[in-house]
C-alpha cells in the first residue's frame, strides 16, 4: 500500500506540478530519454539538474568505467543475504549513498532482487536468495539505507529476470500464482516497507509481453495495487517501442541519446498516437525523483542532512565476516599452529562478480595478505596448487599501460591513463581533447613485466579491427567479429587468444594493442570498448598439486582457497555446470589426503559442487567477499571473529537440483515448477542437498530453550552454551499441519538475530506476517488466507528443527 504522504511530500508534489506546467511537449519528451550512458538532460528553464544514475549492487562505479575511478567494493549480494541481517543491509546502503554523493550520482541502479530460481543463473551472485521473504527483507534494508542518504534506488529487474540466456528476448511463462508468491514478492515487500524511488524494468518478456511494456504488471500491480510512486527506467536498451513503452508505464528509456522516447515520443503525441497526459504522468514521476534527490530547484530534498560518515573499509570487512558460512567444521577451525595456504585465489583474490555490477576498488586484501598480517611470522607458507584461470583475463598485474588516441591522419589527439587492459569509454566519456568525430584509433601501449618464465598468452576482447604487438612482433592484424546478438557482447564475451610469447620473469617487454574505432551508424550508444587480455604460463597441474601436497604435509593445517572465475560467473551468460574450474577438485582431494586438518574456503558468488566435502575437516563459503575479503577471512579463520553467515540458498549438486532449466525452447522458458523453487522444490522432490537452506555454524553452541506463541508472535529463548560470545540467526518456518500438494511443506516465515555472551540466555521475537498464511488464488485473482492449523518450527536451518508449536488461524 502507498505510504501516507507527509507534508514534505505534498510540498514537493506542488513544486513538481508547477515545474511540469512550465514544460512544453519537446522538453518533456527529451527528459524521458537518456542523454548519454548514465544521465538525463538538465532542463535549466525549470531548475532541473541532470540526473545521474550508476551501477550498482556492491559499490558505486560512477559514470566512468575505469580502474582509476575507484569505489568501495562490498561483498556480493549473495554474501549480504547470507548475513540474514536487514540492519546490516541498511548500513551497506548508507555507505553506498555516501559513495554516490562523492561521485555525483543521484540514483543507484540496485538492488537486484530476482530470485535464485536455477543455480545455473549467471547473475546468481548478484541476487540475494531463493526465498522471496529473505530477499524482500534484505532488499528493503538496503533501499532504506541508500535512500536515508538522499540517494535514489532502482529495484531491479522487474520481473522474472532470473537467468541470462537470451535475456533480451526470452519469454518467461509463469503462472500468476508463481509470480505473486515468488517473483513479485520481494518487489512488493520493498515497495511496502522501503518506498523505493525507482524500479528498473527487465529485458525479458513475461507471459508474452516484454517487461518495458507490461501494463498489467507495472501499471496495475506495481503502481495500482502496491502504490509505487517512483520512476520506472528501462534496463539498458530494453525499451523497444515508443507508444507501447509509454502506455506500459515506462518513464525513462536508457541509455541515450538515441532512444524510443525524445523526438520519437513528441512525434507520437503530435500524430495522435498517444495522449500528452500519459507523457505528463511519466514526467511527473521523473520530476518527483529529482525533487527527492535534490536535483529540482525549489523542492526540499527528502534528506537534508546526510547521515554520519561511514568507514567503508571497516564496513566491507564487517559484512564479509558476517557473511561467511561455515558449513562444516570437524574442529579444524579456528586455526591452530602453522598454516599452508594453497590456491591461486588465495593470492589473486576474486572479490566480485562480472558485468555491470563491477566496480574498481582502490585496494584488495587477498587471503594471502590477510593471513600474513594476522599470523605470527614464520607460521604461513603459500603454494598455488591449481590455477582455475585456464582462460584469458583482463591484463592487469605487471602491466603498465596508457591509451593513446589518434585521428585519421595518425596525429595524437589525446591520451588517458589505463590502469589495466580494459578500455570502456561510453558516450562523451572520452579523454580530454578527443571527440567521436575526430577519434580514429586507440592504442593501448606500455610494458609488461612477467612474474613467471614461459609461454604467455595475449588476447583481445572486442569487435572490429585490432593490431596486437608484443616485444616488437605483430601477432594479430585483423578484424574480430561475433555471432551473438547481445549488444553488450564486447563487455561480457570471451577474449580471443591471439599470441603466445615466450617471456622471462622480471624482464619487461613492450606491448601494444591498437583498435580502429568504428561505431555502427545508428548505434544507440557511442561506446569505445575493448580489452587486452593475458594469461600467465600454465604449469603442469600434477607438479603444482605435488608442491601443494608437500606444503600441506609440513603444516599443522592446510587452507585451500578454491574459486570460480569471471568466465564462470558473470552477467551476460548462464553457467553450464556447477564444477570448480581447472584442477581444483583434484587439488583438494590430494591435500586432504596429505593433511587431515584441511580447511577449504570456497570463493564463489553462487553454489558450486564440493564432491570432496566429507573428506575435509572444514568448509567455509566466502562468496565474492569484496575488497576486504582477505582481512575478514583472517579474522574468521584465526577465531578473532565468528563466521556469521547462514545459507540464503540451498547448495547441492546440479544432478539433484530440482529446477535447473535456463535455456529457452523456441524463445520460451516455462516456469513449469510453479511455486516450487529452492528449498520448496528440494523438499517436494524429497532430495537431500549438500547443505540446506539456512545452514551455517558459528564457534559457540546454542540451546533452544522455549517457544512461546502469542497469536502470530513467537518468542524464542535461546542460550549460548558455548564458551565464547556468539551470534545466532533464529529461523522460524511455517508448515501447514495438513499436507497440501499445491503448497510448499514449509516456508520461511520470520527470523531474528540475537547475540549472547557465554552462558547468557536471550529472547528472539519473531512476528509471523499474514502473507505467510496466504496463497494466491487464481480463481478469484486475489490473496486467500488459508485458515487451519500450522506448525511453527524454530530451526537452525530448514532441517535442523529445535522447537515446535502449533497455531490455529
Ligand atoms: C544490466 C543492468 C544494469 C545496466 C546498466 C544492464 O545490462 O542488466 O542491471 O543496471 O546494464 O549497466
Amino acid at each position: 500500500m502507498a505510504a501516507t504522504r507527509t507534508q514534505a511530500d505534498e510540498a514537493r508534489e506542488a513544486v513538481v506540478e508547477a515545474a511540469l506546467a512550465r514544460l512544453d511537449l519537446d522538453a518533456k519528451a527529451r527528459l524521458l530519454s537518456g542523454q548519454d550512458m548514465w544521465t538525463l538532460p538538465a532542463l535549466p528553464e525549470i531548475g532541473l539538474a541532470s540526473l545521474v544514475m550508476s551501477d550498482g549492487p556492491i559499490g558505486v562505479r560512477g559514470v566512468r568505467w575505469t580502474a582509476d575511478d575507484t569505489s568501495v567494493a562490498l561483498p556480493s549480494p549473495t554474501a549480504l543475504a547470507a548475513t540474514w541481517d536487514p540492519e546490516l543491509a541498511r548500513r551497506a546502503g548508507v555507505l553506498l549513498a555516501q559513495e554516490a554523493r562523492r561521485k555525483g550520482v543521484h540514483v543507484l541502479l540496485a538492488p537486484t532482487v530476482n530470485l535464485h530460481r536455477s543455480p545455473l543463473g549467471g547473475r546468481h551472485f548478484e541476487a540475494y536468495s531463493e526465498d522471496p521473504y529473505l530477499t524482500g527483507l534484505i532488499g528493503a534494508g538496503y533501499v532504506t539505507g541508500v535512500q536515508s542518504g538522499g540517494i535514489g534506488t532502482t529495484v531491479k529487474h522487474f520481473v522474472a529476470n532470473d537467468a541470462e540466456t537470451d535475456r533480451f528476448t526470452v519469454n518467461n511463462i509463469a503462472s500468476e500464482r508463481a509470480l505473486r508468491e515468488l517473483y513479485l514478492a520481494p518487489f512488493e515487500t520493498i515497495v511496502e516497507n522501503a518506498h523505493p524511488w525507482g524500479i528498473m524494468t527487465a529485458y525479458n518478456t513475461v507471459n508474452g509481453t516484454t517487461m518495458t511494456e507490461h501494463r498489467y504488471l507495472v501499471n496495475e500491480i506495481l503502481r495500482g495495487e502496491w502504490g509505487f510512486d517512483g520512476y520506472n527506467v528501462s534496463d539498458w536498451m530494453a525499451a523497444r517501442s515508443t507508444v507501447g513503452a509509454l502506455e506500459g508505464g515506462l518513464d525513462v528509456a536508457m541509455p541515450g541519446p538515441d532512444t524510443v522516447y525524445g523526438e520519437a515520443l513528441a512525434a507520437a503525441v503530435r500524430d495522435g498516437k498517444v495522449e500528452e497526459s500519459v507523457v505528463d504522468t511519466a514526467v511527473r514521476n521523473v520530476l518527483r525523483l529529482a525533487a527527492r534527490v535534490g536535483a529540482l530547484e525549489g523542492a526540499e530534498p527528502a534528506v537534508t542532512e546526510p547521515p554520519a560518515q561511514v568507514d567503508g573499509e571497516a564496513l566491507a570487512r564487517e559484512i564479509a565476516r558476517r557473511s561467511f558460512v561455515l558449513v562444516r567444521n570437524q574442529g579444524a577451525l579456528p586455526l591452530r599452529g602453522t598454516v599452508a595456504l594453497i590456491g591461486a585465489a588465495a593470492r589473486d583474490a576474486r572479490v566480485l562478480g562480472g558485468g555491470s555490477a563491477t566496480v574498481f576498488p582502490a585496494r584488495i586484501v587477498s587471503p594471502l595478505e590477510g593471513l600474513t598480517a594476522a599470523l605470527p611470522e614464520g607460521s604461513l607458507t603459500y603454494a598455488v596448487g591449481a590455477d582455475p584461470n585456464t582462460e584469458l583475463a583482463v591484463a592487469d598485474k605487471g602491466f603498465t599501460l596508457r591509451a593513446v588516441c589518434r585521428d585519421a591522419e595518425g596525429r595524437v589527439i589525446g591520451t588517458a591513463s589505463a590502469p589495466n587492459g580494459q578500455i570502456q569509454w561510453m558516450g562523451s566519456d572520452l579523454p580530454d581533447g578527443v571527440t567521436h568525430e575526430t577519434l580514429h584509433t586507440v592504442e593501448l601501449t606500455g610494458t609488461y613485466t612477467p612474474r613467471e618464465t614461459g609461454p604467455h598468452t595475449f588476447g583481445i576482447k572486442g569487435l572490429g579491427a585490432f593490431t596486437l604487438t608484443v616485444a616488437g612482433t605483430t601477432y594479430y592484424d585483423d578484424v574480430q567479429g561475433t555471432d551473438s546478438d547481445d549488444p553488450f557482447i564486447s563487455f561480457f564475451g570471451a577474449p580471443e587468444p591471439r599470441a603466445q610469447v615466450e617471456l622471462t620473469a622480471g624482464e619487461p617487454v613492450e606491448v601494444s594493442l591498437t583498435h580502429v574505432v568504428s561505431i555502427p551508424e545508428g548505434a544507440p550508444i557511442k561506446a569505445v570498448g575493448f580489452t587486452l587480455a593475458h594469461q600467465e604460463p600454465t604449469r603442469d597441474p600434477d607438479e603444482l598439486i605435488a608442491e601443494a601436497v608437500e606444503a600441506a604435509r609440513a603444516a599443522d593445517t592446510a587452507v585451500v582457497v578454491v574459486a570460480t572465475t569471471d568466465r564462470v560467473e558473470s552477467e551476460g551468460f548462464d553457467r553450464t555446470d556447477l564444477n570448480l574450474p581447472g584442477h581444483q577438485d583434484d587439488l583438494v582431494r590430494a591435500v586432504a589426503a596429505a593433511n587431515p586438518n584441511t580447511v577449504v574456503v570456497v570463493n564463489s558468488g553462487s553454489p558450486v559442487e564440493l564432491p570432496w566435502r566429507e573428506d575435509v575437516a572444514a568448509v567455509l563459503l566466502s562468496w565474492f567477499p569484496g575488497q576486504e575479503g582477505g582481512a575478514a577471512l583472517a579474522d574468521v579463520l584465526t577465531g578473532a571473529e565468528e563466521p556469521g553467515g547462514r545459507l540464503p540458498t540451498t547448495w547441492g549438486s546440479l544432478a539433484d537440483a530440482p529446477v535447473t532449466q535456463v535455456v529457452p525452447t523456441d524463445g520460451e522458458l516455462p516456469y513449469t515448477e510453479g511455486v516450487f523453487i529452492g528449498y520448496r522444490a528440494w523438499e517436494k522432490e524429497g532430495r537431500t542437498p549438500s547443505y540446506p537452506f539456512g545452514h551455517g555454524l558459528g564457534y559457540t553452541e546454542w540451546t533452544y530453550q522455549s517457544l512461546e506463541l502469542d497469536g502470530t508472535t513467537a518468542r524464542i529463548r535461546v542460550q549460548n552454551t558455548g564458551d565464547r560470545p556468539g551470534r545466532e540467526v533464529v529461523q522460524v518456518y511455517l508448515a501447514p499441519a495438513e499436507p497440501d500438494a499445491e503448497r510448499p511443506a514449509r516456508v520461511l516465515a520470520g527470523f531474528a538475530q540475537v547475540a549472547a555472551a557465554p552462558g547468557e540466555t536471550v529472547e528472539a521475537v519473531v512476528e509471523i506476517p499474514r502473507r505467510a498464511f496466504e496463497i494466491w488464488d487464481e480463481k478469484t485473482n486475489s490473496w486467500s488466507f488459508v485458515k487451519g492449523s500450522y506448525e511453527i518450527q524454530v530451526s537452525r536451518s530448514i532441517v535442523d528443527r529445535r522447537l515446535t508449536g502449533t497455531i490455529n488461524v
